[in-house]
């Protein structure tokens, strides 16, 4: 198998997840070139993860226009993905995106449809979907031991965001529903295959209505109840107001059984530290006192099987699997705005473009 070169766009949090993911698949992927305003963290992940020969830009738009690539990944702020994406499409590239697919349902499917346009791909990285532990649950509810799956309850919450970007709506698209809820939304959609009937959802409404974050313009908390169309229910939750670490915890009830996932604090490890632990888990405040020390995260959260499996679509020139493909990361934003307009208009929405009270 040849292997795809990569132009990898930003090089902070998320581009340290799917740094991590090449590394490990060298013989398939090769880093040409990594775009990030600050040097430094191109510098930093290069060091961490071994790649040389590579060039560095400054800019990615810069990095496009000059690199000769298979497929742009772009782990750059969400304002900047519909940009990236449109420029790397007509460039003739492929394209790999972080979540949220875009800050707008507009500018997703604008995405979506310039990618039609050159005939290229877009790959969208829902990691939930690569999780080893959720393809695990996926596959025994497939093979009927918890009989008809009736109901889902899965959430992604943990402190707050590390990022600016995260504080105003025009950067990033809303509050910890389009960035962590997205994960449950995501993943739940592509049980579903994209087929919902009914939603109705709540938010703590953002800056002086939020439970904590009070300085942000988005939500600090929301939940919403979903309805497929085969009749399964889901109850989706995001917060920021969560201590300890991040929770990512899915659990599955069928008509013959249930299945309980925790993706973050179910580690082989548990131990006591008094000096601390250098590392637990994702967004703990303190390591200190009783832990469960994370035993590979990247890979338990699913990143080294999502990068995997585009670096497999690209090399055949395929589209990924459902939930990983750029029309998924459209769906799942458009249900997002969804949510936040059932928050705000206090309705339920109803997918036949119909709304009720
Ligand atoms: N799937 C996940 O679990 C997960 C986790 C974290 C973040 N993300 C997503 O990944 C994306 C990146 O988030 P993040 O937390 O890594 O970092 P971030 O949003 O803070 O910024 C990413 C990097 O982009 C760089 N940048 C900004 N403008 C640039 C420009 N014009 N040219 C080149 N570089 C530029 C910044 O210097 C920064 O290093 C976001 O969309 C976020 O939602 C996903």
């Amino acid at each position: 198998m040849k292997q795809i070169k990569i132009l990898l766009t930003g090089a902070a949090f998320a581009a340290d997840l799917h740094a991590d993911a090449y590394s490990r698949m060298r013989d398939k992927a090769k880093i040409v070139a990594i775009a990030d305003k600050a040097a430094d963290r191109i510098e930093k992940l290069a060091n961490t993860y071994g790649f040389t020969d590579f060039k560095a830009f400054d800019d990615y738009k810069k990095a496009i226009m000059e690199t000769d690539c298979d497929v742009v990944d772009i782990c750059l702020p969400n304002f900047l993905h519909h940009d990236a994406a449109v420029t790397a499409l007509s460039q003739g590239r492929d394209v790999i995106c972080e979540k949220p697919l875009a800050t707008t349902v507009e500018d997703a499917y604008d995405i979506i449809n310039t990618a039609e346009k050159y005939g290229r791909r877009v790959y969208y990285a829902e990691d939930w979907l690569g999780s080893p532990a959720l393809r695990k649950a996926r596959e025994i509810i497939d093979s009927g031991a918890i009989g008809d799956l009736t109901f889902v309850r899965a959430r992604e919450c943990h402190c707050g965001s590390h990022s600016p970007f995260a504080q105003k709506i025009k950067y990033c698209g809303g509050g910890c529903m389009v960035h962590l809820g997205v994960h449950p939304v995501g993943f739940m959609l592509a049980l579903k295959n994209n087929k919902w009937k009914e939603l109705v959802a709540l938010t703590s409404g953002g800056g002086e209505n939020n439970l904590i974050h009070r300085g942000m313009e988005g939500e600090d908390w929301a939940g919403a109840l979903m309805r497929f169309e085969d009749g399964t229910t889901a109850v989706l939750e995001a917060n920021y107001v969560t201590s300890g670490g991040m929770e990512d915890v899915i659990d599955f009830y069928g008509t013959k059984g249930c299945l309980h996932t925790d993706l973050t604090f179910s580690s082989a490890l548990k131990g006591f530290s008094i000096p601390g632990f250098d590392y637990t888990v994702e967004k703990a405040e303190v390591t200190t006192g009783w832990a469960n020390p994370a035993v590979d995260e990247k890979y338990n959260l699913g990143y080294v099987s999502e990068i995997g499996h585009f670096l497999d679509c690209i090399a055949n020139q395929k589209d990924a699997d459902v939930g990983l493909r750029g029309i998924d990361g459209y769906e799942t934003l458009k249900v997002i705005n969804l949510i936040y307009k059932s928050a705000r208009e206090g309705i339920k929405i109803i997918n036949n473009g119909l709304e009720a009270k």
